[in-house]
């Protein structure tokens, strides 16, 4: 079937085939970037739950190795579910990981590499004392899971783990501490707890410089550091972060702004993306995010398809030092190795109601694209009201017209516009005269197929004085990956057309606002490159 066929991805982290979920402990080992994945062997459906493993020398090439984990002791029969890594200063490493008991209680588990000089850490021990914790007393058996990286306390000499859960529906983050590894206290109180979030899944935890680019060791802490807290909420599938201080005497995360806080306030990604996870990149002294991107399209088609899921770009993130209120993620550089051909265009004049056709100089199924619009001073100006409180999920889309948006580009698109998705900004102005930028993808007419979850993503975007709205976008056959505003907002989607596929697909600008005239001021456009990712070879 060429048209599933045409999904599989060619430069985003997959499996040769079957079932993908969670990334797990990913690290930097030896030359080496280790990713676990939450894997089932057997089939394109969750079960059955094993670590696959890939090693990288730059995040994008992939070799596959064997499973490094599988279910086979009492306390992770049920599954071996998801876990962390913590590089230790001696350079050894401890993987803590979720199991799934014979009686299905979700318990937490040491694993050790066999051969710490193998830089490819092929094989995998588990501790023969685990379970190392277990649920304590007022938590779910079921509601224990995804321990965090391990972070140094100096004061003490001890290191401390998080590990998701909730009471009755108040998501809570626990925190243990340990000298060993070996043995663990549960610390009094919570990290942290947001009424209304149920269970948090893939807790994640660390701190970002809050001046400067480079990334932080995940034990670091004092002037000039916030720490992000992130929760992938089990209710509504999304990763909701905020950003915070951490006080290490009381073991407490205390966000900047409680009403940006985890759960209901900022998600890394307002697409289809989940059980994220960060990693301290030592060699690039970068702190890099995997997430999990799932499928939209319905199990008996990944059945066919034969697979499930794919990883993102691993991307970057750090503190955005001009809002001061965000991150910003971004596509690891190593994406740019990928880049063939360029296409380079400037000052494409859209007046209200555009449609422009762009040539990219090839096909348009392996893109990177960057792109930046300017609205004329006289549509903001002369503007009188627009919708400032706009909602990209609860709109019409890129079909529904207002003055000062929608206005961006089409792509996954085929000639007559019967299929595509569109990555757009829409421009809010209030009564006061205040402009709100919002940044939206809308999947509604991305394809004919039936029994394809379709829908309109995105969020408030910030916009400051003086700034361009920006996009860059990367396109891999059935997946959409747009940051905005240099990664302030950022949106994944998949997308399963019947039409726009191989030589059929389609990039467009496109303006549907009814009074902007807009410009893109530049237009950058990449072909890229499939990456090498194959089974290695003993
Ligand atoms: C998140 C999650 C984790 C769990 C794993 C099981 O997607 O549900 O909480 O450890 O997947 O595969």
């Amino acid at each position: 079937n060429a048209m599933l066929a045409w999904q599989r991805t060619s430069y985003h982290f997959q499996p040769e085939k079957n079932w993908m979920n969670d990334p797990d402990g990913p690290l930097f080992y030896k030359g080496w970037y280790h990713l676990f994945y939450q894997y089932n062997p057997d089939s394109a459906i969750w079960g059955n739950i094993t670590w696959g493993h890939a090693v990288s020398r730059d995040l994008i090439h992939w070799l596959y190795l064997p499973l490094a984990m599988v279910p086979d002791h009492w306390y992770d029969i049920n599954g071996v579910w998801t876990g962390s890594a913590t590089l230790l200063p001696n350079g050894s490493i401890v993987m803590i990981y979720t199991g799934a008991t014979t009686e299905n209680v979700q318990v937490q588990n040491l694993a050790f590499p066999a051969d710490p000089s193998d830089p490819l850490l092929l094989h995998w021990v588990k501790y023969e004392g685990n379970p190392i914790i277990v649920p304590p007393p007022g938590i779910g058996m079921k509601d224990f899971r995804d321990p965090t990286t391990a972070w140094y306390v100096a004061s003490n000499s001890t290191w401390r783990i998080a590990i998701g859960s909730k009471v009755n529906k108040t998501g809570i983050s626990l925190t243990y501490e340990t000298s060993d590894f070996l043995s663990y206290q549960l610390l009094e109180g919570v990290l942290h707890a947001v009424p209304g979030t149920g269970m948090w899944e893939c807790v994640d935890f660390y701190p970002v410089a809050t001046t400067g680019k480079h990334g932080m060791d995940t034990s670091e802490n004092g002037a000039g550091v916030k720490h992000v807290l992130k929760a992938s909420l089990d209710d509504d599938k999304h990763d909701y972060y905020a950003l915070g201080t951490y006080d290490v005497a009381t073991d407490t995360w205390t966000p900047d702004d409680p009403e940006v806080d985890v759960g209901i306030g900022m998600r890394y990604d307002y697409g289809k993306y989940y059980a994220s996870k960060t990693f301290y990149d030592q060699s690039k002294k970068r702190r890099v995010l995997w997430g999990w991107i799932g499928e939209t399209d319905s199990e008996l088609t990944d059945l066919e398809k034969g697979w499930a899921s794919v990883q993102t770009i691993p991307r970057v993130v750090v503190f955005d030092e001009k809002t001061r209120s965000n991150l910003l993620q971004w596509p690891v550089e190593e994406v740019e190795s990928l880049r063939t051909s360029h296409k380079d265009y400037k000052d494409i004049k859209m007046g209200p109601g555009s449609v422009v056709p762009i040539n990219v100089g090839g096909t348009a199924t392996q893109l990177d694209i960057n792109v930046e619009f300017e609205v004329s001073k006289e549509s903001l100006e002369g503007a009188i009201e627009a919708d400032v409180g706009y909602n990209c999920s609860t709109s019409a889309g890129a079909g529904g017209r207002s003055v000062l948006g929608p206005f961006g580009l089409l792509v996954v698109a085929d000639q007559t516009l019967s299929e595509q998705t569109a990555v757009y900004f829409y421009i809010g102005k209030g009564t006061d005269g205040n402009l709100q930028t919002f940044f939206c993808q809308d999947e509604l007419r991305s394809t004919k197929a039936p029994d394809v979850l379709k829908r309109v993503y995105g969020s408030v975007v910030p916009v400051l004085p003086g700034e361009k709205l920006s996009v860059r976008l990367l396109v891999d056959h059935s997946i959409v990956e747009s940051f905005a505003q240099g990664g302030r907002t950022c949106i994944t989607s998949r997308v399963y057309p019947t039409e726009a596929l191989y030589g059929a697909a389609r990039v467009f600008l496109f303006n549907n606002a009814t009074g902007a005239n807009v410009t893109a001021t530049s237009l950058k456009i990449w072909q890229l490159n499939s990456a090498f990712i194959h089974p290695y070879s003993f």
